[in-house]
């Protein structure tokens, strides 16, 4: 048996055609452009790939997107008052301070200073408070992509045993409380396993449903999977570069071996990946929606 693949990259493909459709009528029909505002400091060559990718995406869909590139040495309190600026800027929809922050930057501090209806990360806590509860709110795009290929791969969670490896507040945390709730319809039985696990393979045996977050490559092995489950790899771990210089990117599951006891899988690249992307874009819409009521 060979598993399914759910690509990530033909999902974010139909979610962009269909954001296109609702940015031209926005435009049209409103006078509304959704905004979004980058923020980058320092110069960490991994997120300077990140962040252009994010303002090429805008591009393509008719987003207005406005890039701030600041300093390395930049202070906490000039960042902090760019970050004022645009909460104060009708122009500007959605607002992303990439992370890593240099460590003089309290990150925290920064991200909790965005104000949450134009928070298109979801890292806010107002925005965490409101998907626990299960309230409208803008969700973090990783754990949002994850859900929209489920749905639109057509997995099904209702009563599933999800089993999700990795605890982190922008991952593991978020799409565990996602997949509990009731309200978005998910309504799986979910389990977090993480460093002080004690027998990480005997949870992911069970699970219908894995969802790898821990940065490690391969970690995931084929007899750590109960076969016909769907696997979604979450891992972009750089395991080399070509000799062009290009990172070379492998996921946290032995993709190879994993697949063919796997009912599906997401590759890594062509996965998740794209997924965050797409719904950045999506939050951005939403947000320009909630700020013209
Ligand atoms: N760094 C790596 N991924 C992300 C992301 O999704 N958002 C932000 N703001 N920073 C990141």
């Amino acid at each position: 048996m060979t598993a399914r693949i759910i690509s990530g990259t033909e999902i974010a493909q139909k979610i962009r055609e269909e954001l296109k459709e609702e940015i031209d009528l926005l435009k049209s029909r409103h006078g509304i452009t959704p905004g979004l505002a980058t923020v980058i400091v320092g110069d960490d060559p991994a997120s300077q790939t990140y962040v252009s990718s994010k303002i090429k995406s805008c591009q393509a869909l008719g987003i207005f997107s406005t890039n701030y590139p600041l300093h390395e040495s930049t202070s906490e309190k000039e960042l902090l008052y760019l970050v004022k600026t645009l909460n104060d800027d009708p122009t500007i929809n959605g607002i992303l301070v990439q992370v890593p922050l240099p460590k003089h930057i309290n990150e925290n501090k920064v991200l909790t200073a965005i104000h949450p209806d134009k928070d298109v990360d979801g890292f806010h806590p107002v925005n965490i408070g409101r998907m626990v509860i299960g309230e409208q709110g803008l969700l973090p795009c990783t754990p949002a992509g994850i859900q929209q290929m489920l749905m639109r791969s057509h997995v099904e969670t209702n009563g599933a045993e999800v089993v999700i490896v990795g605890r982190s507040n922008i991952v593991g945390k978020p799409i565990a409380n996602m997949l509990m709730q009731k309200a978005g319809g998910a309504n799986a039985t979910v389990t977090v396993c993480h460093s002080a696990t004690r027998d990480i393979a005997s949870h992911t045996r069970r699970a219908d449903i894995l969802i790898s977050a821990i940065g490690k490559p391969r970690f995931i092995t084929a007899d750590m999977v109960k076969p016909g489950a769907t696997v979604i790899d979450v891992g972009t771990n750089e395991i080399g570069k070509t000799p062009a210089g290009k990172r070379i990117l492998c996921g946290d599951v032995d993709f190879d071996n994993v697949k063919t006891v796997a009912g599906a899988i997401t590759p890594v690249p062509g996965g998740v990946g794209p997924m965050t992307i797409v719904i950045l874009m999506a939050n951005t819409v939403k947000a320009a929606k909630l700020a013209h009521g």
